[in-house]
C-alpha cells in the first residue's frame, strides 16, 4: 500500500492539536455568570409566592420547608451585595446606608429560621403568621432599599 507523503504530517499534526486542546483550561463560557442582588431577589420572589399559597396546609410542610431553605439561600447570598441605590447617594450616607440593609436583611433571614421552627414543630397557625411577618418585612425593606420605580 502507497502511503501519500503529506499524510504522517497530517496526522501529527492532528494528534499536536488535539494534545493542547486538552491541557487548555475550561472555557470560560462554561463558568458561571455571576450572581447579581436581583437574580438572588428573583429566587426568593419565586419560593415566597409558592410558599404563600401553601403555608397552611400541614400536609405540605416538607415541600414548604425546603421553599424556606431557599429563602435561606437566597437572603444569605443577598448579604454580599449592597442595594444599588448606594452608588446613587452621597458617599458620607453610603456605609450607614449598607450597614442598616445588612442589620433589616438579618432581621429577615431571623425570621425565617423562626419560621422553619414553626413548620418543623408541624405549628402551621404560627407558620402563617410568620408570612405575614415577613411580607410586611419585604414592604418596608423595599420602601427603604429598592430604587422606587418609574
Ligand atoms: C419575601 C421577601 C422578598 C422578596 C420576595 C423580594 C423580591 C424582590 C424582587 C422580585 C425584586 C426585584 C428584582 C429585579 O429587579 O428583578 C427585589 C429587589 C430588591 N430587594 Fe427584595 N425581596 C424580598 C426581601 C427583601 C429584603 C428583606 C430586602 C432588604 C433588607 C430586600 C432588598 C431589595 C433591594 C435592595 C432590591 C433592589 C435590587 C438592587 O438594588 O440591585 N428585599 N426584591
Amino acid at each position: 500500500m502507497k502511503i501519500h507523503p503529506l499524510l504522517p504530517a497530517l496526522f501529527l499534526a492532528l494528534a499536536t492539536s488535539f494534545s493542547v486542546r486538552a491541557d487548555e483550561p475550561p472555557a470560560p463560557a462554561a463558568a458561571a455568570k455571576p450572581a447579581t442582588l436581583e437574580d438572588e431577589m428573583k429566587a426568593m420572589n419565586r419560593a415566597f409566592r409558592q410558599l404563600k399559597k401553601q403555608i397552611g396546609d400541614a400536609a405540605q410542610n416538607v415541600s414548604s420547608l425546603a421553599l424556606v431553605a431557599k429563602m435561606q439561600t437566597a437572603a444569605g447570598a443577598a448579604l454580599e451585595f449592597s442595594p444599588s441605590m448606594a452608588s446613587e447617594m452621597p458617599e458620607k450616607d453610603r456605609p450607614a446606608f449598607i450597614a442598616d440593609y445588612k442589620v433589616k436583611l438579618q432581621a429577615f433571614i431571623a425570621t425565617l429560621a423562626r419560621l422553619e421552627t414553626a413548620l418543623k414543630a408541624g405549628d402551621n397557625a404560627a407558620a402563617t403568621q410568620l408570612v405575614t411577618d415577613l411580607n410586611g418585612l419585604q414592604k418596608a425593606d423595599h420602601k427603604e432599599f429598592r430604587k422606587p420605580m418609574n
